[in-house]
């Protein structure tokens, strides 16, 4: 089942903060922190304008998540407001159900650079350990995420290739797909 138990966790000042599997209570709140990091405008391929996910549709997903044994979604949890997420899915054929494929990596702006991106992707480490299925992580992101890359280097993955120019922000704005992964012990 795509399903942790819940982490409790300390930010530096000394909040608690829990890491727990998204419930279909928190579609709302996890497409406002999507909306978040759209606004921002340089994080995903997606533009604001472009989206187009309903509460509804969020809903259904992580209910379905949930069923899905090589499936899993985080949520980061202060006091009650949903301020990160992470992702992952596991390929639905035979040939793909052993790589867990890692998206919606999200920390709110206000609340980044306190250790809750690292507990996030920690936590499906740990979580990828423990499911037997699972024998390895792996993701794209953009090479100008410089912070991504580097939360996702500190928890072991390695860049394993690149497609040059293929995304673009804007003319003469260009940035490349950094694809990493890494084994599962
Ligand atoms: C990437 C992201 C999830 C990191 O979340 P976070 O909670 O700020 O990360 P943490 O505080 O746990 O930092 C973990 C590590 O990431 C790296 N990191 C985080 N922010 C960084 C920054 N601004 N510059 C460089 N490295 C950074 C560091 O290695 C850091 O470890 P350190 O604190 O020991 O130096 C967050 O910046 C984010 O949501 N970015 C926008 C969305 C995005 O790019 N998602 C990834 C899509 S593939």
């Amino acid at each position: 089942m795509g399903e942790i138990k819940q982490r409790e966790l300390t930010l530096e000042q000394g909040e608690q903060y829990y890491i727990r599997t998204a419930s279909e209570t928190n579609a709302a709140a996890i497409l406002d922190l999507y909306r978040s990091v759209l606004a921002e405008d340089r994080y995903t391929l997606l533009l604001l304008e472009e989206m187009q996910r309903t509460e509804e549709a969020e809903r259904k997903a992580i209910a379905d998540e949930i069923k899905r044994p090589g499936c899993l979604r985080v949520v980061a949890d202060v006091d009650g407001l949903i301020v990160g997420m992470a992702r992952v899915k596991a390929g639905g054929l035979k040939r793909t159900a052993h790589f867990g494929d890692v998206d919606s990596v999200w920390v709110h702006s206000e609340w980044r650079r306190h250790g809750i991106g690292n507990a996030l992707i920690d936590t499906i480490v740990r979580w990828a350990e423990g499911n037997k299925g699972i024998e390895k992580l792996g993701l794209f992101v953009f090479s100008t995420s410089e912070a991504a890359i580097a939360l996702y280097h500190q928890n072991g993955f390695m860049i394993e290739g690149r497609a040059t120019r293929d995304i673009k922000f804007a003319e003469d704005d260009y940035a490349d797909t950094v694809i990493m992964g890494r084994m599962v012990d």
